[in-house]
Order: structure tokens, then sequence, then C-alpha cells
């Protein structure tokens, strides 16, 4: 016997938003006491997930953040005749669910099917009940994520302590400080900078209003909910406008690449060599002390082809995945529910790779390393300083220094003085 079990002075009508079946309060009122109870769906041998994994999927998360169009348990299940999935007649059976889904979804067909509604895209959704293909994938992204990050930690820790180790010596006078000009070098282009601008502008937005859909609940999430009514749409719009001018970007910069004389030099300058295989084995050796320098590096060390060429992939990646996401229903009817769920796990994972790159990448190298620290300016000025460019990019430097030496005038010979007239 199945009672939704409601005190008796809670009954109100389902209109009412204060009833616990209300469609915005249904999951959480009515079929989570039991659903979301470990004892008793343990007691009834019934899946204990069922709660959580709405919870956490779109239709959950949206009810979560405050949608205008509220999908809950009832909408597939139906409110008065639940029934079991193996049972024929109910709404969740495989055989009716493209009718189920297709109430709200356009076009629904057989593909709506095949994958199903109660999983988990991560790992925290444990391997019970959950499809394997997502485990395998969150679970090799939450590999790769410790791995990367990990290592770039420890990468900039080493890098940090030998150079703070070199400083304290400067001051303890026990090495000398090498004299450099005053004198700066240009660095980005005013066309790179701004495309970097409109990179970090649409980036920084995507962050936000993705990480908003998934955690309805933090603070400041809470904080920018409370500040408009509409913000789960403003996010929804930004999230998708963003996504577009960091593809449009993208296409601007391959354009920039392409037709344009410096964004070709860029691009050969950028093409990972094999001395970007070597190159760390130098560093990781002199920063242990085990070598007496660090290997000269040119326009670009392998620090910023790694961080370059993983932008790249991650963009190629989350535009994929992102068209897939928005264009849910043609994307379901192609890929079905599994696939479509596939998309979903890479691109929240991909995205907390990302951000974590990006965020550890950007304070070590433009803000806390000793050499540049309180910031390096090039992304806002374009240009470098010679103490800068001599620590971290000396082949540069001397290319630079080279070709400025080429093009500088040289004297000119004065004008020979006419010939004293001849005797005739
Ligand atoms: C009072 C606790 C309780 C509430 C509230 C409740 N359920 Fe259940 N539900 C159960 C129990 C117990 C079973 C298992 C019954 C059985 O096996 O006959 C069950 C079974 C189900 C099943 C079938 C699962 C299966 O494998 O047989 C579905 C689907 C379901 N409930 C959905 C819902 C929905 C949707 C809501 C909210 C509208 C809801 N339930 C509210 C206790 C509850
Ligand atoms: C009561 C209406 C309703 C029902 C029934 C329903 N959905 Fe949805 N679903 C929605 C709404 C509304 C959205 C949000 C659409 C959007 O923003 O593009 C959505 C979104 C989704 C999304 C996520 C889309 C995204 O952009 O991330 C998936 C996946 C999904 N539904 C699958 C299903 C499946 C599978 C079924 C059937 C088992 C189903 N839905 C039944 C209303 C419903
Ligand atoms: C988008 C449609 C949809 C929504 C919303 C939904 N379910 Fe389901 N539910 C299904 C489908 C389809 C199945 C069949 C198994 C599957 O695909 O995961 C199912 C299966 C179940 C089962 C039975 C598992 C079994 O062993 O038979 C339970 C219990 C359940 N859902 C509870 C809930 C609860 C509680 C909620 C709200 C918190 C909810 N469902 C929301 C579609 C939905």
């Amino acid at each position: 016997m199945r009672t939704c079990g409601l005190a008796w002075a809670n009954i109100r009508k389902h209109t009412d938003p204060l009833s616990p079946v209300h469609k915005s309060n249904l999951a959480q009122q009515a079929c989570a006491n039991c659903h979301a109870s470990l004892k008793l769906t343990k007691k009834y041998g019934i899946a204990s997930h069922t709660f959580q994994t709405f919870a956490d999927s779109y239709h959950g998360l949206a009810v979560r953040g405050g949608s205008v169009e509220v999908v809950n348990c009832a909408s597939c299940h139906s409110s008065h005749a639940i029934k079991t999935q193996t049972d024929p007649t109910s709404t969740v059976h495989k055989s009716n669910l493209v009718q189920t889904c297709g109430q709200c979804h356009p076009g629904a067909n057989m593909r709506f099917t095949i994958g199903s509604v109660h999983v988990s895209s991560e790992t925290a959704g444990g391997k019970d009940g959950n499809s394997p293909i997502l485990y395998i994938i969150s679970s090799l992204y939450v590999v790769l994520i410790v791995l990367v990050v990990g290592g770039m930690l420890f990468h900039h820790a080493l890098d940090f302590l030998k150079k703070i180790r070199r400083k304290l010596a400067i001051q303890k006078g026990l090495i000398e400080e090498e004299h450099v000009a005053h004198r700066l070098y240009l660095r980005m282009t005013g066309h790179e900078r701004l495309q970097h601008a409109v990179l970090v502008i649409s980036f920084v937005l995507l962050v936000v209003t993705g990480f908003m859909l998934r955690y309805p609940e933090a603070w400041w999430v809470v904080a920018l909910r409370n500040a408009s009514a509409r913000a789960f749409e403003w996010r929804s719009l930004s999230h998708r406008l963003a996504g577009v001018v960091l593809l449009a970007a993208g296409v601007w910069h391959l354009g920039y690449l392409a037709f344009t004389a410096p964004g070709r030099v860029l691009f050969r300058d950028l093409w990972p060599g094999w001395r970007d295989l070597t190159d760390p084995i130098g560093v990781l050796k002199y920063n242990l002390g085990l070598a007496p320098t660090k290997p000269a590096f040119p326009r670009f060390s392998y620090i910023e082809k790694a961080e370059y060429w993983a932008l790249v992939w991650g963009t190629v990646l989350m535009g994929i995945t992102g068209v897939i996401l928005w264009f849910d229903n043609t994307a379901m009817g192609l890929f079905s529910k599994l696939g479509f769920d596939i998309s979903r796990t890479i691109h929240f994972y991909e995205a907390i790779l990302a951000t974590l790159a990006i965020i550890v990448w950007h304070f070590y190298f433009v803000i806390f390393n000793p050499d540049v620290y309180p910031m390096n300016l090039s992304w806002l000025t374009g240009r470098m300083s010679e103490k800068e460019m001599l620590e971290e990019h000396p082949l540069e430097l001397v290319r630079l220094k080279g070709e400025a030496a080429a093009t500088t005038p040289k004297p000119v010979a004065p004008p020979e003085p006419p010939a004293p007239p001849g005797p005739p």
C-alpha cells in the first residue's frame, strides 16, 4: 500500500504553492520522504538513488534553481497510478516512455528510451544502479583532474621555492642580481589582447552560469537568485550567449592564425616541438638543484604551449557537448538518452578541469610567480620588461634584440664633398 505520507493538517489543493504536492514541492516533500530513505528503500528492496538522481538531473536542477517550467516525479510517474517500471501499463514502462516524455518533449522517439532516467552522471552516484559507461567516464575524469591539477601544483611549488631561494640569496648578498636595461618588449599585439579579453569575459561568464545550474544551493547562487526572480532564465540565456561568443572567438582566432602575418608566426611559435618534452625535465632538474641552469626558452615555453593547446582541446569538447545539451530534443532523438548523458558527464567534468587548470595556471604565472608579482601586465599593456624576458624567454629576447639591431637605420655616410674643380 502506498500513501503519500502527508499529515492531515497539511492537506491543501495541489495548486497551492504551500501544498507538499504542489508541482515544485512534490519531489522533495512528498516522494522523497520515502524514496530518499535508506531504511525504507532497503526494507522494500527498491532503488534508493531515485530521489538523488532526479535532483541532479536537468529536471531536478531546474526545479532547485527556480525554473518556471517545473518537472517533478509525478510528471513521469503520474500521481495516482504509480506503477513499477516492469508493469506494461506503467507510464515509465519502456513501451510508454515515448508518450511520457513526449508530453513535454515534442518529437520524442524510441531513442529517448535508450539509457535510463535515474542515472547519475557523477562518481558521487556510485556504481549501484548507475550506467557503467557514465561511471567509467566520470571516474576517468576524476583521475585526470587529480593528475593534471596536482601535477601543476607540484610543478609551480618547485618553481616557487627555487625562485624564493634565489631572492633570499640576493637579499643576503650571496649572489648579485643581474642588471638589465629598463626596456619593454612587445609580447601581445592589440589584436591578440582583444581576442584574449573576449575569451576572459566569455569564459568567466560560462563558469559562473554553468556552475550556477549544478549548485543551485551554493551561497553565491542563492544571492544571485534572490536578486532577480528570473535569475534561472537569465542564467540559461547568458550561458548560451557566452558559449556562442566563445565559439565565435575561436573562429576569429582561427582566421587570425590563417590570414594575418603575425597570426601565422604565432601559430608556428606555439606548435609543439621536441624540446617541449625535454624542457620540463630540464626545469625539474634545475628546480631540484640537480642542474646549474635552466633551459633557455624561446617565445613560448612548454608552460604556455600546454595551456594554449589545453584551451583549444577544451573549447572543442565543450563546444560539441554544449551544442548537444542545448538542442536536447534533437540530440536525444539522434544519440539517445544515454548519448545525451555521456555529453552531459563530459561537459560537467571538463568544466571542472578547465576551470581549475585556468585558475591554477594564471594565479601562478600571471600573479604569484615571484618574478612577476604582483602581476604580469602583458595581457593589459601588451608589453613585458627586459627582466621578465631574460628570465622566461631569453631566446626570444636575443631574437628581438637582433631584429631591432637589423632594422635601426645605420648612420648614413656624409655626402662626398664636391670634387674640387680640376685643372681644365
Ligand atoms: C509513504 C512512503 C512513500 C511515499 C510518500 C511515496 N512512495 Fe513510492 N513507494 C513506496 C514503497 C514502500 C514502494 C514499494 C512498494 C511495493 O513494492 O509494493 C514504492 C514504490 C514506488 C514505485 C515502484 C517501484 C518498484 O520498483 O515497484 C514508484 C515508481 C514510486 N514508488 C514512485 C513514487 C512517487 C513518484 C512518489 C511521489 C508522488 C512516491 N512514490 C511516494 C513508498 C512511498
Ligand atoms: C512535465 C514535462 C516533462 C516531462 C514529462 C519530461 N521532461 Fe525532460 N524536460 C522538461 C523541460 C521543461 C526541460 C528543459 C528544457 C530546456 O530547457 O530546453 C527538460 C529537459 C530535459 C533534459 C535536459 C535537457 C538539457 O538541456 O540539459 C533531459 C535529458 C530530459 N528532459 C529528458 C527527459 C526524458 C528522457 C523524459 C521521459 C522519461 C522527460 N525528459 C520527460 C520537461 C519534461
Ligand atoms: C523524467 C521522468 C521521470 C521523473 C521526473 C522521475 N522518474 Fe522515476 N522513473 C522514470 C523512469 C523512466 C523509470 C524507469 C527506470 C529508469 O529509466 O531509470 C523510473 C523509475 C523509478 C523508480 C522505480 C525503480 C524500479 O526499480 O522500478 C522509482 C522508485 C522512481 N522512479 C522514483 C522517482 C521519484 C521519487 C522521483 C522524483 C524524485 C522520480 N522517480 C522522478 C522516470 C522519471
